[in-house]
């Protein structure tokens, strides 16, 4: 049974991305999965102090939330994402999970420990963002390629909703919903994210 960790990342309950991110429980758990959703805003998470406690040990030493999410983290096979856009970029409260992984990443690159928890995971990011430009999610993206790399994982798959604001509005675009919920059920199963249509996949 795969296990996944979905972090919703919006302050916004039952906003936008929140609602992705239940999809995409619903269809996960429904094939099957072991998955727990996270809600980083109730969460204390601290941005990372750059205070160096990591360097020689890959333990991070704030005293937080972060150290159940380290412990599920080592035994995830899939981690996803859920955040709307904010200026260009995830969430703060995104960004603070973002930052905290590099006693993961000291683990990996410093101290060659080898995979985290010696597995490797897939990372799925879920995200929306008011407007429709074209550069859009770039900048989240690729910010999520090395959040993905540095927890022992790689980006997958993502999906990538413009033109949607009001909290809840992500309902008028059920077939939104439904690539969430069948982004869920193949993490739970196969790993073959090609097989969802209309999502970003790593090039
Ligand atoms: C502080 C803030 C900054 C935002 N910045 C952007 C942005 O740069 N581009 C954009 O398209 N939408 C932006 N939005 C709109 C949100 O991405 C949009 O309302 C989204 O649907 C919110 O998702 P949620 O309901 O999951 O929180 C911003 C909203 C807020 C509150």
């Amino acid at each position: 049974m795969r296990n996944i960790i979905v972090f919703s990342g919006s302050p916004r309950k039952e906003g936008n991305s929140d609602l992705l991110a239940d999809a995409f429980v619903s269809g996960a758990t429904g094939a099957g999965a072991d998955v727990e959703k996270i809600r980083l805003y109730q969460k204390d998470i601290s941005p990372c102090i750059e205070c160096g406690g990591c360097d020689e040990t890959g333990i991070c030493i704030l005293d937080d939330d972060m150290r159940e999410i380290y412990a599920k983290l080592e035994m995830a096979d899939v981690v996803v994402l859920a955040s709307p856009i904010f200026f260009y970029n995830i969430t703060s409260g995104s960004q603070a999970l973002v930052e905290r992984s590099q006693a993961f990443w000291v683990r990996q690159y410093v101290l060659k420990q080898g995979s985290i928890g010696g597995k490797k995971r897939d990372g799925i990011f879920l995200s929306v963002g008011a407007t429709k430009g074209k550069l859009l999610f770039d900048g989240s993206l690729r910010v999520m390629r090395y959040f993905f790399d540095a927890i022992g994982g790689k980006l997958q798959a993502a999906l990538l909703v413009r033109g949607v604001e009001k909290k809840g509005q992500i309902k008028q675009l059920p077939d939104m919903l439904e690539k969430a919920e069948r982004l869920g059920m193949v993490a739970a199963d196969s790993g073959d994210y090609s097989e969802v249509d209309g999502i970003w996949l790593p090039g």
